[in-house]
């Protein structure tokens, strides 16, 4: 074979390769309004940024029959590129070839990108769409698993990890986007769950479709597992680059800034409108945090679940920040388990990823219930006082109206080492409600006077003026400073600017404990 053979050779194999399961699978794919494996990879990254690694990897199985086929590639695309000019590694299941199930060759194909990820500092982005463990191949793709879902704990808060579901993924395959640091789904083309419709339905005689049970809104509005729901597979890949745009490249570095063209001093007087003074009346906590920050921009994460507590990101003066609130108009904005679950999980991430807190504080308390307490409100809640003083990022809060009784320290307050904590004149930060608290106080008083009614509501009065404010906490340091509303956007950034370089640590030990 001279050199112009050996190149035809390599240009022929390329193509196969490329091919994947062929084009009548590939078909099949673009039928149900999905994109192959490479294209999802070359939507993704930079145009011709994308290096493959591993393209002529077969399996080593012979059970079965699988000895007569072979598919170079075996079954998942993988490699680096960039985004936006920055870094990334990325794996692409490729549901064409053999349902995009997993074998030892490629689980290692997976893990070989991720071991250069973490080596080299760089996010690792994995498209999931597969029928979970290849059969043939039994205990192997089993090892497999166990050894990507290793990688997954060992990258954890060192680089960031993505994951997109565009199709399957199904039993112990959901563990490694369940570990990574955003799971985004595609709407009805996407799945997850542990066990399926069938062996629950042989199980539990519970009967029940695979959308409903473990479809992307099932896990943006009910379980939580999921972050983001997108109507394609181009609206997917579109967030994941959103998402690196407001991550760094891994816990040693900071997130990307960007020249600000909104005025750091930008003052808006609609702020002082939008917090009631009726404290039972609702408000949209978005509003405020839109208003406030560069360009009115809020990247919302998992918008769909525990609405009664809002994350996301933003930016202020070009600076990425975390910002997290609780929101009235859903439960009064109270801390349940859920909204626990969602606000800790996004602290630690945000402080893994050296990225700034704001806090936006209108808390009524903890929800009571029966079903909550059940549920180990005590233990989830704890997540946010967890996650909060273990948090050494930046931390500026303001309250904005109620911050009553436990719920007002675990929200970011200064016990926590908030390092600016605002408060709007509007604030009452008191151990709980005046209502509650006159009922118990001076429940004797109101029972024996002529006019419980109208003494009730006087005390309630009293209490509010002498406690339900943000004065007495100011007074006391607590609060730094009431601020006017219309003025919160300045007053942030000049916080975040003098915490700049903030630099603290926690005491030495092998690790923490947080309450799971
Ligand atoms: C080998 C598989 C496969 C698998 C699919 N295929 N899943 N091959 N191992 N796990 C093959 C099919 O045989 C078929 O090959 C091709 O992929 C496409 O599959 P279809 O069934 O034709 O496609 P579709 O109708 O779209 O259904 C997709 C599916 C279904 C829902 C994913 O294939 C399915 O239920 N597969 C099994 C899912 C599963 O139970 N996996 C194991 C989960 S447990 P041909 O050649 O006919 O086109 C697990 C353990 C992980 O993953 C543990 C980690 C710790």
């Amino acid at each position: 074979m001279d050199i112009a053979d050996k190149i035809k050779e390599l240009e022929r194999r390329n193509l196969e390769a490329e091919l994947g399961g062929g084009q009548k699978r590939i078909d099949q794919q673009h039928a149900k309004g999905k994109m192959t494996a490479r294209e999802r990879i070359h939507y993704l990254l930079d145009p011709n940024s994308f290096e493959e690694l591993d393209k002529f990897v077969v399996h080593r199985c012979h059970d079965f029959g699988m000895g007569e086929k072979k598919i170079p590639g075996d079954g998942v695309v993988t490699g680096y590129g960039s985004v936006n000019g920055r870094q990334v590694f990325v794996f692409s299941q490729d549901f064409t070839v053999f349902g995009g199930s997993l074998s030892g060759p490629f689980g290692e194909k997976v893990c070989k990108i991720m071991d250069l990820a973490i080596k080299n500092g760089a996010p690792v982005i994995g498209l999931n769409d597969s029928g979970g463990a290849r059969i043939q191949e039994g205990v192997v793709s089993l090892g497999s698993y166990g050894e990507i879902f290793k990688r997954n704990v060992w990258a954890s808060g060192v680089i960031p990890q993505i994951s997109v579901i565009m199709g399957p993924c199904a039993g112990g395959a959901v563990y490694s986007p369940a570990l990574t640091d955003f799971t985004i789904m595609v709407k009805k083309t996407s799945n997850m769950f542990i066990t399926g419709p069938q062996v629950i339905k042989a199980v539990t005689s519970e009967e029940v479709t695979p959308e409903a049970l473990g479809g992307a809104m099932t896990h943006n509005t009910k379980s939580g597992v999921a972050h983001f729901a997108e109507d394609t597979d181009q609206a997917a890949l579109d967030r994941v680059k959103e998402i690196l745009g407001f991550l760094p490249q891994n816990c040693r570095e900071m997130p990307p800034s960007v020249e600000c063209t909104d005025d750091p001093e930008r003052r808006d007087k609609s702020l002082n409108k939008m917090v009631p003074t009726n404290p039972r009346m609702p408000y949209d906590i978005k509003e405020i945090i839109r208003t406030v920050l560069d360009g009115n921009l809020f990247l919302e994460v998992h918008r769909h679940w525990a609405k009664n507590m809002v994350i996301g990101f933003g930016r202020l003066n070009g600076m990425v920040v975390g910002v997290v609130a609780n929101q009235p108009r859903f439960l009064a904005g109270c801390l349940d388990i859920d909204a626990s679950m969602k606000c800790a999980r996004f602290v630690r991430t945000c402080d893994a990823f050296n990225i700034p807190l704001v806090t936006f504080v209108d808390v009524p308390g903890f929800l009571p219930g029966v079903n909550q307490e059940y549920g180990g409100i005590i233990k989830h809640g704890a997540k946010i006082i967890y996650a909060y003083c273990e948090a050494t990022v930046p931390k500026v809060t303001v309250v904005t109206r109620k911050a009553y009784g436990g719920a007002y320290d675990v929200m970011s307050s200064k016990h926590h080492d908030g390092d600016i904590n605002y408060a709007y004149p509007t604030a009452e930060i008191a151990v709980m409600g005046p209502d509650g608290a006159v009922n118990i106080i001076f429940k004797k008083e109101i029972d024996e006077a002529d006019d419980p009614e109208a003494t009730r509501e006087r005390l309630v009065k009293e209490y509010r003026n002498n406690f339900a404010s943000p004065f007495k906490a100011a007074e006391l340091g607590y609060i730094d400073q009431i601020i006017f509303p219309e003025n919160t956007r300045p007053r942030l950034i000049k916080a975040l600017m003098m915490l700049k370089n903030k630099r603290d640590s926690l005491p030495e030990r092998r690790h923490g404990n947080i309450p799971l």
